[in-house]
């Protein structure tokens, strides 16, 4: 990719550079280094890499089965599995080349108090932003119970954003009524991006045993099974960011370049790549180069001028960044 097409591709994200609107997102990538071992994967093909889901204290996570493979998609419960963020911030941290992207934390907790404790402990350190994950389906507390409710998910912004000037991303759910009216408190109480959207809750059963196929009965739902319905969150989470210069990182399904436009255009600033990465680990280098190629195609100087360009039925079309 020459000098030309790399600036096409690049984003301003809260002040952060993004070398790609690309975003690894949480739980498909470990702790940053896991896909630097695949021959020809290279995390400066992407913008961003956002960390496993760490809680204050470590995790084991559920019983197995974790994951469990579903039509155009994957069940999984994970249950948060993490060392802890002091480890994550002692032992993980230094082995990470801030050289090649930007490391986003993901917060998660079962109280408020320690939603800000993780906060505190992660302004304190080399990480670049981040995301709040109020929106974890696969924990008894805290997790979606938060994210559900728009003034617990506003209590937890309000108590992060109290001990960091550091980017702040709230991760928002699907599994709730008003999204927009999540995301408007949500603004107030200081938070400065979005990610839209983590998984939507589902089940498989064995009928032989007549049991749940994953150990949690429960998992969050992930993949191009989503997709059309993480297209109409953005699209209304959007709505309310426009006018607060506020951006979000699009996800749910994306596996082609065609998908990231998608979510470009009903008003994502980046775009998530998460369970495609299980299936086609290479698959980032083929994304940026099919949105530069649409990019020139349709006249468009940078990615950044696609963002919200989506033109409802009822409205005219409009050239590129009109
Ligand atoms: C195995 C697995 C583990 C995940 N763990 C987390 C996590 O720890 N924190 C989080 O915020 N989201 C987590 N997610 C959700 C993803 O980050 C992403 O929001 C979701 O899977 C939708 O994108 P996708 O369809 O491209 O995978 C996980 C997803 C999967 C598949």
């Amino acid at each position: 990719m020459n000098a030309e097409d790399k600036a096409m591709l690049a984003v301003d994200f809260c002040g952060l550079d993004f070398q790609t609107p690309l975003v690894l997102l949480s739980g498909c990538v470990g702790f940053g280094e896991e896909y630097t071992r695949v021959e020809g994967f290279s995390n400066r093909d992407v913008g961003a890499v956002c960390l496993k889901g760490t809680t204050l204290e470590p995790r084991l996570g559920n019983a197995p089965h974790r994951v469990f493979e579903t039509p155009a998609g994957m069940l999984n419960a994970i249950g948060l599995q993490n060392p802890g963020s002091a480890q994550v911030i002692e032992s993980i941290l230094p082995g990470l080349d801030f050289d090649e992207t930007r490391f986003i934390a993901n917060l998660s907790g079962s109280t408020v108090e320690e939603y800000q404790a993780i906060a505190r402990l992660f302004d304190d350190s080399p990480i670049d932003a981040m995301e709040i994950n109020i929106s974890c389906p696969n924990v008894k507390e805290g997790g979606v119970a938060f994210g559900n409710d728009p003034d617990m998910s506003a209590r937890v912004v309000q108590a992060c954003r109290a001990v960091t000037d550091k980017p702040l991303i709230t991760k928002l759910s699907p599994n709730q009524t008003d999204i927009a009216e999540n995301a408007r408190r949500c603004i107030e109480a200081g938070s400065d991006a979005f990610a839209v959207i983590n998984t939507l809750m589902g089940m498989a059963v064995d009928v032989e045993s007549r049991s749940p196929l994953i150990g949690n009965n429960q998992g969050g739902l992930s993949g191009p099974a989503i997709k059309p319905i993480a297209l109409l969150k953005v699209h209304q989470v959007y709505q309310v960011c426009r006018g607060h210069g506020i951006p979000i990182i699009g996800q749910g399904g994306i596996a082609s370049a065609e998908d990231a436009l998608e979510f470009l255009i009903a008003g994502a600033s980046a775009v998530g790549i998460g369970t495609a990465l299980f299936y086609d680990p290479l698959i980032c280098p083929r994304i940026n180069a099919g949105i530069v190629d649409y990019l020139k195609r349709h006249g468009c100087a940078g990615v950044g001028q696609l963002t919200g360009t989506l033109r409802l039925n009822d409205a005219p079309p409009a050239p590129c960044g009109a």
